[in-house]
């Protein structure tokens, strides 16, 4: 069932590069040709000018957040809608940052899965446990909840658009990466939970990422993990040649 999956290789390019560097980077990963799906996540600001430039190449283009509620009254906030309205396809919901700095709760991550949804704008759900519970041993437990506490109300039919980002907070721009084999334990760890919510077939076709620190040098053995579906590339991911590197790992 694996071979079903085709890889995703996402470059989250956080709250870095002004429109001159965005508009540089979109150019220069434009040609990037990979046998692997292929998207990056600007800030909103440079959403416009990056779908522009990448308009007809492999790399399409999404949001890093969209807003807990509807259209309506809340000033600086960007709705599921508004993006759907702008063809963007993906948007990334629960980053850590956004849990640890920005009041992200699991309730508010529920309904915006639901919003993005409905709007058919694809979530990128991301998870991952801090290092206190890695070093405890707990991580299997406490990425449970994460699902359970904002995935798990969703429908099977939801659930088949929905993309996971397993991100360990220790190894989020740290330099420290998971190794392969606690990356391919948690992933089918991830895996054997959607398949008891949602039954087999949805968590085989169920595409899981792995992020945190994810580089050239270390893809190519994150990538043949049989349960990691592709990489949320961070820090590399803004550099064109780190991030093609990476893509071309596939
Ligand atoms: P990193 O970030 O690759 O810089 O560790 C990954 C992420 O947070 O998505």
């Amino acid at each position: 069932m694996a071979m079903s999956r085709r890889k995703l290789i996402a470059g989250n390019w956080k709250m870095n590069l002004g429109a001159a560097e965005a508009t540089m980077l979109a150019a220069a990963v434009k040609s990037i040709q990979a046998n692997a799906d292929l998207a990056v996540f600007p800030s909103f600001v440079f959403l416009n000018s990056v779908q522009q430039i990448l308009a007809g190449s492999a790399v399409s283009v999404g949001a890093q957040n969209c807003c807990a509620y509807d259209n309506g009254a809340y000033t600086g906030e960007v709705s599921a809608a508004m993006l759907a309205s702008m063809q963007i396809p993906w948007v990334l919901i629960g980053h850590s940052e956004r849990r640890e700095y920005f009041g992200d709760t699991p309730a508010g991550l529920k309904r915006k899965l639901e919003l993005a949804l409905a709007a058919g704008v694809k979530p990128v759900f991301c998870c991952g446990e801090p290092l206190a519970i890695r070093e405890k041993g707990t991580q299997e437990a406490y990425v449970l909840e994460q699902l359970q506490q904002s995935l798990f109300g969703l429908s099977a039919a939801q659930m088949q658009q929905v993309t996971l980002a397993y991100e360990p907070i220790w190894a989020i721009g740290t330099g420290l990466t998971a190794t392969p084999q606690q990356a391919q334990d948690m992933h089918a760890f991830i895996r054997k939970s959607l398949a008891q919510q949602y039954g087999a077939e949805v968590a085989a076709q169920t595409r899981i990422l792995y992020g945190g620190s994810c580089k050239p040098d270390n893809a190519a053995a994150l990538f043949a993990c049989p349960d990691v579906d592709g990489g949320l590339i961070g820090g590399a991911s803004l550099k064109a040649a780190d991030f093609a590197a990476i893509a071309a790992a596939v």
